[in-house]
């Protein structure tokens, strides 16, 4: 199978950059994270990516004019590194239309709850504050809207009564963990897949 070429794009912490690699190390995904694109410096994502040997960028928004001349500087990246599929794992801004156009059906996002309800910021609260007794993570296409297109697949996890915040980011992040190698790998397979004659 030939590996998919992957740019991840990141704000923070990165463990489902670090998940992802983890599948592409140990054989049960074939991919190349090709590029990381991270728009915070400060990034823990960005820690170990050069001895890993994957090239990564910092892309600060506040040095670009506008959006517009941000995310085509993405775009020129993502390019000249040849990504197949773009995975927002954990970037924390919206994409514009030239960016979603640009890849168009080829960019992913993984959110911890059960899409559509709980979009936006600590989607995990949410859940715990409206009292839903489930909840989990989705991933989905993206679009211009905020954790709106459509849903690829989605994992469930009970609330349990002593659930706090803490506590059930973490049971849904080993989740997200599992759940976005598996769709990237499906991705893959459908991608090779030879289409039907008639
Ligand atoms: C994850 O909970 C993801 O669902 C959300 O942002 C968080 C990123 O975590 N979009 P990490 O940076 O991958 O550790």
């Amino acid at each position: 199978m030939i590996p998919l070429r992957l740019g991840v794009m990141v704000s923070g912490r990165g463990s489902n950059l670090a998940a992802i690699m983890k599948e592409i190390n140990e054989g049960r995904l074939s991919a190349t994270v090709a590029l990381v694109v991270s728009d915070n410096p400060a990034a823990p994502a960005l820690h170990h990516l050069a001895e890993a040997n994957i090239p990564s960028l910092v892309i600060e928004r506040r040095l670009f004019a506008d959006d517009i001349a941000f995310e085509d500087t993405i775009v020129a990246a993502m390019t000249a590194h040849q990504v197949d599929l773009v995975v927002l794992a954990g970037f924390m801004r919206l994409l514009g239309p030239g960016f979603i156009e640009a890849f168009d059906g080829r960019i992913i996002n993984i959110h911890p709850s059960l899409l559509p309800s709980f979009p936006g910021l600590r989607a995990q609260k949410q859940a715990l504050d409206y009292g839903v007794k489930v909840t989990g993570c989705t991933v989905h296409f993206v679009n211009e809207r905020m954790d709106a297109g459509r849903i690829i697949a989605q994992a469930v996890v009970p609330i349990q009564p002593n659930d706090d915040e803490e506590t059930l980011s973490a049971r849904i992040l080993a989740e997200e963990h599992r759940l976005l190698p598996q769709v990237i790998g499906w991705i893959n397979e459908a991608v090779q897949m030879p289409l039907s004659t008639h």
